[in-house]
């Protein structure tokens, strides 16, 4: 018999038996127990009850499997263990005491020992049938095969495993997998996690599933390069805390392999490592051609946007808030400026190239479109090279644009000709990209102008002449409460409502994290086809959003470690208990150690890394 984390164990003795009596194995399985369904503990579709021999041991969150004969079939039930009881014979507590008469020296002569029982609630039945096992039917430990089965692992499209399954306090039943169908865009798409700030390890959870998903891809490449079938992924990852995220390709310097190397290699991950050749990208300093301060020495892209390059984009109107947007005077001024100072050509595939019209003396900075707005403000209506807008509407455009340049402070260069603008298309899988918004903290504007110019320039390249079809875009975007908050109706967060809500089949899928979903717009958190759930507080877990959690999925999320996480994903009945491996990249400066990666040595090499 091999227990389910594979280590080989005695004659018939399973694992959790705390006797020396051998129980009864069949085939490779340990009996643990037998349905019971006397009164008031009915069997019934959703679970059924089932005791358990003095020699054995249940413990709640124990995956199991019960073997039922109903009208001459067999029915397998896959459960998971909800709670585990025990009884004494006695009716009152007030018989307790009096056995011993109230000594707690006093041994009984005659004592009649209690009974042990649980509670598992079913995860899945096998023909499909909404039935109950009968009684005495008998209740297995479930192996690693059983765990793939109760999560339908068999009827996924395509399972990526990210973690072990957990069975019980200490075992462990296998991979645990998600359905990339479900988190990519075939039957859903988008994930977010939940946890308190530190514990909840959230932004790690997403770095992992993203490792993962870019070696399944990069494989597939190596495997199939032809296959037009294949995975293929280009993440873009928002760093919105310090300059934590600048440092994933470098390695993790609380990684110890001895206590950490076991889960990836259980996941076939034999040399876990930093993520490789990472762009990054922080906003440009004013006046010079260089990022802000990073902390990091080298590598650092600046981005910017000069006037022209804006026109080419077709991003002008992105500098306005919404709420201006919306006064309909205004957007009618807009549109014409934008016309006014764009030249289109669409070629014969159908592709529209734009450039900065220069035929009437356009203004070529920024300088000089403040200059060229205010001079319109105060031309006469004659005069005026843009016709037919109120002087009130032409002085808000110059108060606007005045605005959104003076504070930009090098997001939009005021003298250049040229900047640096964010190109973030890409034709095939790619290593990440992340770009900084922390530094952008105090301009919520043009947060969302950064934002906003990466979505635009995704649905572009999706739907372009050029588009690669099946390239998956996962962007990245951590405390959703500051970006997407409940109730709001700021463009930031309506921006990323609409991403959620309709642009998985486009190919943008967001990965979210968040520590109270109950914090973050409904819109987003409903969107995702996976949700996970780190270490969660009890005030939070009674919040609406968490209502379809049952009892014991809401004590588990209450008290998990760091490194596990319940997978919610809609055709599981029950979420999914995993312990995740912990991250072999710095996730903040202070974990950096060794050198940054690039492909070379990256991935299934870190073990060298270490070694040096
Ligand atoms: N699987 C894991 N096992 C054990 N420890 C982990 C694991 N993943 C991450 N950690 C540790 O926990 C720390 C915090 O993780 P992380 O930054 O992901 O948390 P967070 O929930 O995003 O926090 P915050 O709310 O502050 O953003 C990491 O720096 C890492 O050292
Ligand atoms: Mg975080």
């Amino acid at each position: 018999v091999e227990a389910t984390d594979g280590t080989a164990i005695g004659d018939g003795v399973g694992p959790g038996l705390n006797g020396a009596a051998a129980i009864p194995v069949s085939g490779q399985r340990v009996v643990l127990g037998k349905v019971a369904a006397p009164e008031g503990q009915e069997a019934t579709s959703d679970h059924f009850y089932f005791w358990v021999p003095a020699t054995a041991l249940v413990e709640r969150s124990q995956l199991v499997v019960c073997e039922s004969v109903i009208a001459t079939r067999q029915y397998t039930f896959y459960g998971l263990v909800e709670e585990t009881y025990r009884g004494s014979r006695k009716r009152s507590m007030a018989g307790e005491v009096d056995e011993a008469d109230g000594d707690v020296g006093y041994q009984p002569p005659f004592v009649s020992d209690g009974y042990t029982y649980a509670k598992a609630s079913i995860l899945r039945t096998e023909p499909a049938v909404l039935t109950s096992p009968r009684e005495r039917s008998d209740v297995y430990l479930a192996t690693d095969a059983d765990a793939r089965l109760a999560y339908q692992v068999d009827e996924m499209g395509q399972p990526l495993g990210i973690g072990l399954v957990k069975n019980g306090g200490e075992q462990l039943a296998g991979v645990g997998c998600i359905d990339l169908d479900y988190l990519l865009g075939a039957i859903g798409g988008h994930m977010v996690v939940n946890g308190t700030t530190g514990r909840g390890t959230k932004t790690s959870f997403l770095l992992t599933v993203l490792w993962l998903l870019l070696r399944l891809a990069r494989r597939q490449a190596k495997e199939r390069p032809s296959d037009p079938n294949r995975l293929r992924i280009a993440p873009i990852i928002f760093n919105v805390k310090g300059f934590d995220l600048f440092y994933i390709d470098r390695p993790n310097n609380r990684f110890d392999p001895g206590a950490h190397l076991g889960d990836w290699q259980r996941l076939e991950v034999d040399g876990p490592g930093p993520f490789a050749n990472v762009s990054y990208y922080a906003v440009q300093q004013p006046g010079n051609s260089l990022p802000v301060p990073t902390g990091r020495s080298e590598g650092v892209q600046p981005y910017s946007w000069s006037l022209r390059d804006l026109v080419q984009q077709g991003l002008v109107t992105y500098l306005f808030a919404e709420a201006d947007i919306q006064d309909s005077n205004f957007s009618a001024i807009t549109d014409d400026l934008e016309a006014w100072l764009t030249n289109e050509r669409t070629a014969n595939d159908g592709t529209a190239t734009r450039s900065l019209r220069a035929d009437r003396g356009q203004p070529t900075t920024f300088q000089d479109l403040l200059k060229w707005t205010r001079q319109q403000a105060k031309a006469k209506e004659a005069d005026r090279e843009l016709g037919g807008h109120h002087s009130g509407t032409w002085q808000k455009l110059v108060r606007r644009l005045i605005k959104v340049v003076y504070e930009s402070r090098g997001a939009l260069r005021r003298d250049d000709q040229e900047g640096n603008p964010l190109n973030v298309a890409r034709a095939d899988t790619s290593d990440p990209i992340v770009i900084d918004l922390a530094a952008l903290a105090d301009q919520p504007e043009l947060q969302r102008f950064v934002v906003a110019t990466v979505f635009r320039q995704l649905v572009t390249a999706r739907t372009g002449s050029a588009a690669v079809r099946d390239l998956v875009y996962v962007v990245m975007i951590d405390e959703l409460n500051r970006f997407a908050p409940r109730g709001a109706r700021d463009p930031i967060t309506q921006l990323i409502e609409t991403v959620a809500a309709e642009m998985r089949s486009q190919g943008i899928i967001l990965f979210g994290a968040q520590q109270q979903a109950s914090k973050v717009s409904e819109k987003v958190i409903e969107n995702a086809g996976v949700r996970a759930l780190g270490k969660s507080g009890s005030l939070e877990l009674a919040s609406p959003i968490w209502r379809f959690l049952g009892d014991g999925a809401r004590r588990k999320a209450e008290a998990l470690p760091p490194n596990e996480k319940l997978l919610i994903q809609d055709n599981f009945r029950e979420p999914l208990h995993l312990r995740v491996p912990f991250p072999a990249w710095a996730m903040n400066p202070r974990e950096a150690g060794g050198e940054t990666v690039s492909r070379a040595d990256g991935g299934d090499d870190l073990m060298a890394i270490i070694d040096k």
